[in-house]
């Protein structure tokens, strides 16, 4: 299994380019399936995701190739291809369950495995079932498997109103995607706004789709016969950016983020200039400046446009050494401290009172072994490891590769000590 080994105490400098977004390019790839024609996606992130999505696709018959170095990637899904999701691919990711909205909507039918249990909470689909089930969709859960088809006679979905329980991202992407062929309007209402999904609602509609309101709650879409095939550019990672933003923060330094998009991280801009970190940010870039302690930032996580969930744990590791003491709170989670006792290895002082942590800064940390424990719990320990003093040991960095694209050389490239130990 793979390990980082990072020596701590060097300031970042240069300039880093940020890649496609993870959370862009999985619908995205899960769009493709909506029309016969090919898709073409540029920018496409390298990460083993975005390999678990093509071989999920894959095995269903899809044809894909990638050309080019930019992360140029082209799928056709024929008409004879097999609905279907296996548990074995299904449970290394989550975002599997986003091909049950389109295989519903042009197949009519389909068989997806319920995603198991996962390090950050519960995380269940009970409300993609519960929209799907409002646009005509018959769902029975059986054998671990969710089993969707249509009413006999029926040959489309039909457009519904879905209000969901809560605010939940895929659960929206799924909807958008087989309401964007489904009979009639549909009127997502509590939608989520993320920029990805506002990405995923203009490649829909470069597709031919009909959609109005993506990037608010309220998101009309009426639904057409057919989609057809279209270019489309996945929008840049602002987890990726806002994570090398934390990295730059905690070890100072000044670094030009490239192909960052700073209107998509207002919330994490924010925290870290009250911080003390200088941001600037132009078409296109965000460079960032920072030196000695920042000062510490309570914050609490809640959906697009407020702080991400897919941030906490890396501003948690600048808090870490900031000056003062900070209170985190997660809101969209239940088990997201996951990376609280790996920190604490390093010797930071946080104590968790269930969806509270409340970090006490300290000088420095030190170096040591520690275990990564989800994506986002990676990306903090790497930061952590860039400041504490002497060695630290990242293991099961699987974790990091499935979401950050070729990490260990972009923070190398700026001046890390960080090498992968195989
Ligand atoms: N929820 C339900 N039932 C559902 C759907 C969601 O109870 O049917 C709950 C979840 O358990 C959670 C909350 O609603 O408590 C919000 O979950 P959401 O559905 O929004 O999360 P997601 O769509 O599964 C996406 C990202 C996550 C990111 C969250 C929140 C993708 C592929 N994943 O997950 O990304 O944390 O939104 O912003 O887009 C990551 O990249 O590290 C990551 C975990």
């Amino acid at each position: 299994m793979d390990k980082l080994r990072i020596t701590g105490g060097r300031p970042l400098n240069g300039e880093v380019t940020i890649s496609g977004a993870k959370n862009a390019a999985l619908p995205e790839l899960c769009a493709t399936l909506l029309t016969a024609e090919s898709v073409t996606l540029t920018n496409v992130p390298r990460l083993r995701d975005v390999a678990t999505m093509r071989l999920l696709l894959d095995n269903m018959g899809v044809q894909s190739e990638t050309h080019g170095e930019r992360g140029g990637m082209s799928f056709q899904a024929p008409d004879s291809l097999k609905p279907e999701a296996p548990y074995e691919l299904v449970k290394t990711m989550r975002a599997s369950v986003l091909v049950l909205g389109p295989l519903l909507a042009r197949f009519g039918h389909a068989k997806v495995s319920l995603p198991g249990g996962c390090a950050i909470g519960s995380r269940p689909v009970d409300q993609h079932i519960k929209g799907l089930q409002a646009m005509g969709a018959e769902i029975l859960v059986e054998h671990g498997y969710m089993v969707a088809q249509l009413p006999a006679g029926k040959t489309r979905l039909h457009g519904a109103r879905i209000a969901t329980d809560m605010i939940t991202v895929t659960g929206t992407e799924n909807f958008l995607m087989a309401a964007a062929l489904a009979e009639g309007e549909t009127l997502l209402e509590n939608a989520a706004q993320e920029p990805e999904i506002t990405d995923l609602a203009e490649m829909l509609i470069a597709m031919g789709a009909k959609i109005e309101g993506h990037g608010t709650s309220r998101i009309h879409i009426q639904g057409v016969d057919r989609l057809r095939g279209c270019t489309h550019q996945v929008v840049a990672d602002r987890i990726e950016a806002g994570t090398f933003l934390c990295a730059v923060a905690a070890t100072g330094g000044d670094v030009i983020l490239r192909h960052a998009r700073a209107e998509h991280l207002d919330a994490v801009i924010d925290k870290l200039h009250d911080a003390g970190a200088e941001i600037e940010a132009g078409d296109g870039f965000i460079r960032v400046r920072a030196s000695g302690r920042l000062k510490a930032q309570s914050f609490r996580t809640t959906e697009y446009p407020g702080f991400p969930t897919d941030m906490q744990a890396q501003f948690m590791a600048l808090n870490c050494i900031a000056t003062g003491s900070s209170k985190v709170t997660e809101t969209i989670f239940e088990n997201r401290f996951m990376h609280v006792n790996e920190l604490v290895r390093l010797g930071a002082k946080i104590q968790t009172d269930g969806k509270v942590a409340v970090v006490e800064g300290i000088d420095k940390l030190s170096g040591a072994i520690v275990m990564a424990t989800d994506l986002r719990a990676s990306a903090s320990l790497v930061i952590a490891g860039l400041v504490a003093e002497g060695e630290t040991i990242v293991d099961r960095i699987y974790h990091l590769d499935r979401g950050y694209d070729q990490m260990e050389a972009k923070l190398r490239g700026i001046g890390a000590d960080i090498e992968r130990i195989k």
